[in-house]
């Protein structure tokens, strides 16, 4: 399941779950709860949630007008001038308390360019998360850079911060912290050792819009953070990101690099003074964010409510165990992990668990698989480039750090995790997978033989 199914890959699945009912759907027909010793649906049994599930991204005719007002007017692109993007900007950073925010054409934009900005450069290595969607590392290989990695802590499924100084070596310029499905990183550690060791910090905040880490939000906990707006995502435009940060300086350079290289803000003159390309985003997309952001906040509180709930329920059930949060720390889930035990399910395989709560009506996957031994960091390190730019004992070296990975292995092999959709719920879905999962657990034994 894990090789098929990639993390949009479960985002399109629980699209297409939950395209069939509507929203109002859901509310009208609240959920069947299960009695406790109801027989798993995978055996014959009642599901315990038949009422579907919000679909996702949604939708408000009056959002339409500030579309077509962009589409009347004929200039849709900010360099020909229109205000949306940089109104999108102002407001993001504002929601964010941020100095600045530059909007992108997407999370991988906004971190090729944060990355280049903070000093990346081909040859360079870059220490970061290995638990997190491929772009996060992409974006580093974008420079002909070495996405190092750092493990991952199975408690909380962010980076150790234990485990990134000895991976220090004389080429490395930047820590990437991912705040994997909106839970933040511990960034107090993470920040001492970048700055003990003269390195960047980029967050990759592209899951953890308003999240916050000891009253501060992340995407501002760092030099820069970076976000997406893709579809799948809390505030989505189709495609779009942003970076954000504190210093006008390191914004104006990204500000530039987005856009061709074209001087900004500090930076004067009419010429090109840096690299770049374009980045940019587009009114449309503009408009259609502006327009989500009272939703965004509405929501982030249902979700982090709905969360609660599960997790002091699922506490209580053997074998599953709630992420961990650093101290002083509110998460906003965009997807809600739960550490999976096998042995306090009779030995029943993740695969089984996952393939029985979905037959109960509760969409869930695995979370992230092992990417780095997909295939793309081998084509990668075996590149030209690459062999020019690192000595052949380093490339090996770093290919075979992978199977350092110990905790990043667990984290993969026994997560399991539902959908945001499924928290913008009310409270009798939640009780719904709560009595999905404490049935899996009472017939695991049958489960795990049939
Ligand atoms: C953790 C993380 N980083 C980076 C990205 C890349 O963002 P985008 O798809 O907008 O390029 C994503 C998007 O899925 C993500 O989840």
């Amino acid at each position: 399941m894990k090789q098929n199914l990639t993390r949009r890959g479960f985002v399109r699945l629980a699209a297409a779950g939950s395209a069939a009912m509507s929203w109002l759907a859901t509310r009208q027909a609240p959920a069947v709860f299960a009695a406790a010793d109801d027989k798993p649906a995978l055996l014959g049994g009642r599901k315990a949630h038949s009422g579907g599930w919000p679909g996702w991204p949604e939708w408000r005719e009056a959002w339409e007008p500030r579309v077509l007002e962009v589409l009347r007017s004929g200039v849709w692109c900010r360099s020909s001038g229109g205000p949306q993007v940089a109104e999108f900007e102002t407001a993001y950073a504002k929601l964010l308390g941020a100095k600045r925010c530059l909007a992108t054409a997407s999370g991988t934009t906004a971190l090729i360019t944060a990355l280049h900005v903070i000093g990346v450069d081909a040859g360079d290595e870059v220490i970061v998360s290995p638990y997190t969607f491929n772009a996060t590392y992409n974006a580093i290989l974008m420079h002909k850079a070495l996405p190092v990695f750092a493990d991952t802590d199975p408690a909380t499924l962010t980076m150790d911060p234990a485990t990134i100084e000895s991976r220090i070596t004389d080429r490395t310029r930047a820590i990437v912290p991912v705040h994997i499905y909106g839970m933040p990183c511990d960034m107090d550690p993470i920040n001492a050792i970048a700055k003990k060791h003269k390195l960047g910090v980029v967050e990759d905040a592209c899951q953890a819009w308003l999240a916050e880490y000891k009253g501060r939000m992340c995407g501002t906990l760092a030099d820069m953070g970076c976000f997406s707006f893709q579809n799948s995502k809390h505030i989505p435009s189709g495609e779009g990101g942003a970076v954000t940060g504190n210093s006008d300086e390191l914004l104006d350079r990204c500000h530039a690099y987005h856009n061709c290289g074209r001087a900004t803000g500090t930076f004067q003159g009419d010429g090109c003074f840096t690299r770049g390309s374009n980045f940019r985003m587009q009114h449309f997309q503009a408009v259609i964010l502006l327009q989500q952001i009272e939703k965004l906040v509405k929501e982030t509180e249902k979700r982090r409510a709905n969360a609660d709930y599960l997790g002091a329920a699922l506490k209580e059930i053997p074998g599953i165990a709630p992420a961990k949060l650093p101290e002083n720390s509110r998460a906003v889930w965009h997807l809600y992990p739960m550490r999976y035990d096998a042995e306090k399910f009779n030995g029943l395989p993740l695969g089984r668990f996952l393939q029985a709560l979905n037959a109960e009506g509760v969409h869930c996957g695995d979370g992230y698989s092992e990417q780095y031994n997909d295939g793309m960091l081998d084509e990668a390190i075996q590149s030209p480039g690459y062999k020019r730019l690192f000595s052949a004992k380093r490339l090996k070296d770093y290919r075979e750090s992978f199977k350092e990975l110990k905790g990043n292995k667990q984290v993969c092999d026994t997560t399991a995790a539902i959908f945001q959709n499924m928290l913008l719920t009310d409270r009798g879905a939640m009780d719904s997978i709560i009595e999905a999962i404490r049935k899996i657990h009472k017939h695991s034994a049958a489960l795990a033989k049939g």
